[in-house]
């Protein structure tokens, strides 16, 4: 039987407001997704057992076996499909160019491929909504990867509402060595705010007070008013991320990419999701390569990737295409 194959893209964060912590340890927070076209590819065929086999891009990094994000996806739609237990064995191939724990949600793209190529490699016939229930239970990230393009993100991040944006957004992408903890980053953004908050409170009281609440997420609607434009110098000074102190301050190296790709003309530029990778909107293509040039001229990270947003959601590949 010929494999599925499935392209998935990673994204950014154009806004991340993030509320207080939750009791069930996520956040709410108010997100804009946006779909970048850095993609990873994924294959499925029939197999005895379910295998995960990584190659390219971090491909050592990536968890093997039933701990893989993809592997977990593969293993939720066999039970949303009520598919029966020996014909739901896959070997999953995932060809990474998204680089591993670097707020590109890559490993959560792997899993949005797998539905869809499962979906597909077993007739399992869930529709979109279906599909992004399941995407979903595998992480909050999940259902973002399935609709691509760029979007509105509540709750943990995974209820979607496509947003109205004109034209196409050219990024620079600084990918930095090692990866960042998504929980460990969240946990340290609650830890520099209740900090703050006591250092207000001291300042206003003299003395320190009980913890306050984190202010509730909201959406900018000026970035939106701005996205609506297509003039990415608009958009490029409210890109905003809150967890960006709480990925600084585990890396501060960061702040050094940060600061070289303003010098460097960027008209916005941002750590992505929970880091570290950093990125940079250019006004158009020759800016976004002369950025390119300039980042890594600075020696301020690993790699650059030039990317488009936004990008198309999780598709399967033509096999005259391969
Ligand atoms: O949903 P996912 O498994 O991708 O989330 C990874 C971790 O990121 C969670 O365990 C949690 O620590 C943190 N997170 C959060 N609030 C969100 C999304 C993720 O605190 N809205």
């Amino acid at each position: 039987m010929t494999p599925v194959t499935v392209r998935v893209p990673a994204k950014v964060n154009l806004q991340l407001s993030v509320g207080p912590p939750r009791g069930d340890g996520y956040h709410d927070l108010v997100t804009v997704f946006h779909a970048v076209s850095l993609f990873d590819e994924v294959s499925v065929r029939p197999a005895e057992r379910t295998s995960v086999v990584v190659t390219g891009e971090d491909a050592a990094s990536v968890p093997a076996g039933r701990a893989n994000l993809a592997a977990r996806a593969a293993r939720a739609l066999a039970t949303a499909s009520m598919r029966r237990r020996g014909k739901a064995a896959v070997r999953i191939e995932i060809r990474k160019r998204i680089p591993v724990a670097a707020g590109l949600a890559g490993g959560s793209a792997d899993a949005a491929a797998t539905l869809v190529a499962c979906n597909e490699l077993w007739g399992a016939g869930l529709t979109q909504p279906e599909l992004r229930e399941v995407a979903a239970s595998v992480g909050s990230d999940v259902p973002f990867a399935l609709l691509g393009g760029t979007a509105i993100g509540q709750g943990r991040g995974e209820q979607l509402t496509a947003a109205l944006a004109a034209g196409t957004y050219h990024w620079v992408l600084a990918f930095a060595s090692g990866g960042l903890s998504t929980p460990e980053v969240y946990a340290t953004c609650d830890r520099l705010r209740a900090a703050r908050a006591a250092a207000d409170r001291r300042d206003s009281t003299g003395q320190a007070g009980p913890a306050e609440e984190a202010d509730q997420p909201r959406l900018s609607t000026e970035l939106m008013a701005a996205l609506r434009s297509g003039d990415p110098a608009a958009v490029g000074p409210l890109l905003n991320n809150d967890l960006q102190p709480a990925a600084v301050s585990l890396r501060p190296d960061l702040r050094r990419a940060l600061n070289a790709g303003r010098d460097h003309g960027a008209l916005g530029a941002m750590v992505s999701g929970s880091g570290p990778t950093c990125a940079f909107l250019a006004a158009d293509a020759r800016r976004a390569r002369e950025l390119a040039v300039a980042l890594t001229g600075a020696g301020v990270c690993r790699a650059v990737a030039q990317v488009k947003g936004p990008a198309a959601g999780a598709a399967i590949v033509p096999a005259e295409r391969r």
